[in-house]
């Protein structure tokens, strides 16, 4: 079974409480997120490869670390996935950008695919897909398919809020895919919030309605 993680980082847990307030308006929201992301990120490659290389300080000739050449992406899940993909590359700039275009239908509440465009190189990449919210983990579940489906091989989810059927939902499905949250929330509600939640990601993101 993949992990979940919850990144209790105070200054994670802090912003969050910020963004889910209803009187945050859409300019602060969007700084927020990214900052949560880019804390998140931080926190989350604490695990990458490294590997020593010499170089010549003003000093002398050294032994120093590097990372090992990981080659990363960043996988927005359209639209409120782009919420987050500046504070990522915040830490790492040189990340390729995918991205998968996914619309929920508001009835059925069932996932549909509209939009990929990848890397070529997919299948060496490290993917970290990104989306504020994993509710019953629908759209989440079908881009990590599209991914796979496209050779991808080394994916983890990042999300600002969980619920628990999404959590179990990701971990079923795709058991390789670990799971990072800023929080784990309790509920999800008959038409697929999260509560308590912040809201529609999307549209406070982009102050849409
Ligand atoms: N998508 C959102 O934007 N918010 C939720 O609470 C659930 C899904």
């Amino acid at each position: 079974m993949s992990k979940f993680t919850v990144l209790d980082h105070p200054l994670i847990q802090h912003k969050l409480t910020m963004i889910r307030d209803k009187n945050t308006g859409t300019k602060d929201f969007r700084s927020i997120a990214n900052e949560i992301a880019e804390l998140m990120v931080y926190e989350i490659t604490r695990d990458l490869p490294m590997e020593s290389v010499e170089i010549e300080t003003p000093m002398g000739k050294s032994m120093q670390k590097v990372l090992a050449g990981k080659k990363l992406a960043v996988i927005p899940i359209l639209r409120a996935g782009l919420g987050m993909v500046d504070g990522v590359l915040e830490l790492i700039p040189a990340a390729k950008i995918g991205h998968i275009g996914m619309y929920r239908d508001e009835k059925t509440l069932q996932p549909h695919e509209y939009f990929v465009k990848l890397p070529a190189d997919i299948d060496k990449r490290e993917l970290f897909v990104v989306d504020p919210m994993l509710a019953t983990g629908g759209s989440a579940n079908m881009a990590i398919d599209a991914l796979k489906k496209r050779g991808a091989n080394n994916i983890r989810l990042v999300v600002l809020v969980a619920s628990p059927q999404g959590v179990e939902a990701i971990q079923e499905e795709h058991p390789d895919v670990d799971i990072y949250a800023a929080s784990l929330d309790t509920e999800l509600t008959d038409n697929g919030y999260i509560f308590p939640g912040l809201g529609d990601a999307g549209d406070r993101l982009f102050g849409t309605k």
